[in-house]
């Protein structure tokens, strides 16, 4: 067991200081009725914590945590360093940021403050000491959320400079640099430090185009610059938590992440962070597969539970289309997050703001006021449950045996290469492959590339673009050892310093796979080619089509078109006591089940529960508990698997019968002894 709280909470984002307070006892009538036993607060407040360089003023915020601790609501404090207050830009302009196009910015917005201006260090470490010192000693305060969402570059003369000192570190001579980045390429050769540049529209950065900057013509620099990046603001956030752990030595001390975003390697923030928080904001359109994988892999950052730090009540204001979430569907999404893995449920936002960029973002509270709304109930509804259920929940974690490798440096590599094929993205081809285990009900665990990979009987690498030094040898051992690995085009081909592998693709994972990819042809979205099983079976593949020669592997399918017509496309290799696949082209949703199945079928991979169903089914496990959420995401009616048949629901506490039928977004939740 692994509960860092001592209940769900269930609460969210509260700005109490953007109202007057007799609105503040509404809230919290409000709050118990809707069940809430907790609010984030203090998110975006630096500019009333201190007025002016010399003066700190918490009196407000004093009210606040006392209102709630005297409501008995725990605390999600957070530390308001993510929007920089008007006077600290207008004393010290350099604590804004430079962007993309070079332009230095002035006060506005927020996640807004250069990461290495010593300036804005130093006020943010100081508040987050002073809050701490404040506030670290109140029980109520369970949590720590330090600034919000970090991301975004910066372009700027301190970030230039510390990219340099960052860089010496890493490279120690001027030779191994230019090597590194293979600087003899277009004559790039630089001879002293302060020759570095950062890779901006004014610099590597190919076809400025706005606001898409992944154009860049040496992606070497560019994936350095990113995880320079990345770690600029991990060193804000560990400043703003050593602070905090002076004076609190207890609550958890996290930042709310984002899911697949690509700004910052979240696998090297876990580590730094006490639990893993996300916010989670699908689209109207967003598959449920793509939320469960996000769930997922923000749970094996850490291989723990997490927080779900944010969703919207119902709808979101920032989207395209900002549709609202359909009777249920906040309460099938919730219990879906909790499903995969999280041990809070926390909105944003508890009350809808009357003026600025959120005002049609959804809330608990709506700009009525009352809580004679479909959403407020809705939320009231869930509240009531997971008090009820929450207990034996807590804690439970997800067992896989199956094992995809996500890793941000191949997103950042694989996003920069020019050629050969635009259309290829790294977390849709992550994805494609965790659909297919999301539709059997296989569970999943998305994995770093440096994992125990000995844990899992099945390891999946999509686009292992960039082979990091010790990975090929690593997973050679893993299959050595009985496992099986799965991997494919674009995978092997370059190093971490993005330069290839050279002595043919895919570079040290040739001996393993047992094939040499000689050529990679791109598709068009218009066109396409064909995959030809063993048994005559023909299924569509796409965007690009490794040209392979076999050394040791066996054909499992082959092209059926083009001139590699009869050529290999996917192959196994046996490998010591394991094998492994190769699959050299993108094959459409049924060709790659297909390919899939018969891979499950012989690492002994299997679903949680043994029937078919469209249903998801997904299970957390406590030592002597298996918790099981079916979930119904599909438009029709569908019916209830038969295991579960005379088991107890726990929301109802109703004995669920063989003939019961799931209506969309309808869930259950089966609670059994360990087998
Ligand atoms: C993000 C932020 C919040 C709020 C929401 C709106 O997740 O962290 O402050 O802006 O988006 O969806
Ligand atoms: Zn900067």
């Amino acid at each position: 067991m692994k509960a860092k709280f001592t209940q769900i909470l269930y609460g969210g984002d509260y700005n109490p200081e953007q109202w007057p307070r007799e609105i503040w006892q509404q809230d919290m009538e409000l709050f118990d009725e809707a069940g809430i036993n907790s609010a984030t607060i203090n998110v975006f407040s630096w500019a009333k914590l201190q007025p002016s360089e010399e003066v700190y003023d918490f009196s407000e915020l004093d009210d606040i945590v006392d209102m709630l601790t005297k409501a008995g609501k725990q605390i999600v404090l957070a530390t308001s360093t993510a929007a920089l207050p008007a006077w600290m830009v207008k004393r010290y302009p350099e604590v804004a940021r430079t962007d993309y196009g070079g332009r230095h910015h002035k006060f506005g917005q927020r996640h807004n403050a250069c990461p290495n201006s010593p300036v804005y260090r130093h006020f943010a470490k100081e508040l987050a000491s002073r809050l701490a010192e404040r506030y670290g000693k109140n029980d109520n305060v369970v949590c720590w959320h330090v600034n919000n969402e970090y991301g975004g570059e910066c372009y700027c003369e301190n970030c230039e400079k510390a990219f340099r000192v960052w860089l010496k570190r890493k490279y120690k001579t001027i030779e191994a640099l230019n090597k590194a980045w293979n600087l003899s390429f277009w004559g790039h050769t630089i001879y002293d430090w302060d020759e570095v540049v950062l890779p901006n529209a004014l610099g590597e950065g190919l076809g400025f185009r706005g606001e898409d900057e992944d154009g860049t013509a040496f992606a070497g620099i560019s994936i350095d610059y990113r995880r320079f990046n990345s770690d600029s603001l991990l060193e804000n956030f560990k400043m703003e938590r050593d602070a905090i752990r002076q004076y609190d030595k207890d609550a958890a001390i996290t930042t709310n992440l984002m899911g697949t975003f690509k700004g910052l390697d979240y696998f090297k923030w876990a580590k730094e962070m006490d639990i893993v928080s996300w916010d989670n904001y699908p689209s109207y359109d967003t598959p449920w597969s793509m939320t469960a994988m996000r769930h997922d892999l923000m749970r094996g950052l850490k291989a723990e539970p997490f927080m779900l730090m944010e969703q919207t009540p119902s709808q979101q204001n920032w989207q395209p289309y900002n549709s609202l979430k359909k009777p249920g569907q906040m309460r099938a999404q919730s219990y879906q997050t909790v499903a995969h893995g999280a041990d809070t449920i926390q909105f944003f936002q508890l009350r809808r703001s009357v003026g600025g960029c959120e005002k049609f973002h959804g809330a608990v509270i709506e700009h009525v006021g009352t809580a004679k709304t479909r959403v407020f109930r809705e939320t009231a509804e869930l509240g009531a449950e997971l008090r009820s259920i929450g207990a034996s929940i807590i804690g439970a974690e997800n067992e896989s045996k199956a094992g995809i490798i996500f890793d941000w440096d191949n997103y950042w590599a694989l996003e920069y290469t020019s050629g050969p094929n635009k259309d290829l993205k790294y977390v849709d081809q992550i994805w494609r492959y965790y659909e297919y285990f999301y539709n059997k009900n296989i569970s999943v665990d998305m994995i770093p590339v440096d994992a125990d990979f000995g844990k899992y009987d099945l390891v999946a690498a999509p686009v292992l673009y960039m082979v990091k030094e010790g990975v090929a040898e690593a997973i050679e051992k893993y299959v050595a050892d009985g496992g099986t690995f799965v991997t494919g085009f674009m995978s092997g081909i370059v190093d971490q310093s993005d330069n290839v592998h050279l002595g043919g693709y895919p570079g040290p994972l040739r001996k393993l796979a047992g094939i040499w990819a000689e050529e990679i042809d791109a598709l068009a979205p218009e066109q396409s080619n064909e995959i030809v099983f063993g048994d005559g079976t023909r299924k569509q593949c796409r965007m690009l089509c490794d040209i392979l020669h076999l050394e040791g592997a066996e054909e499992i399918a082959q092209y059926g078109d083009d001139f590699y017509a009869g050529t290999p496309v996917v192959t196994k290799n046996a490998f010591g006591r394991g094998c492994t696949y190769y699959v050299g082209t993108v094959p459409e949703r049924d060709g790659l089940a297909k390919l899939l199945d018969m891979v499950c079928d012989e690492a002994g991979v299997r679903p949680v529960i043994a029937e078919e169903t469209e249903l998801e089914v997904t299970r957390r496990v406590t030592e002597t508990q298996e918790i099981y959420f079916i979930m119904n995401f599909k438009d029709q009616e569908l019916a209830l698997p038969g295991v579960f048949a005379g088991k107890t629901d726990i929301l109802t506490g109703r004995v669920l019968t063989a003939d019961e039928q799931l209506k969309k977004y309808e869930v259950r939740v089966v609670s059994v002894p360990r087998a």
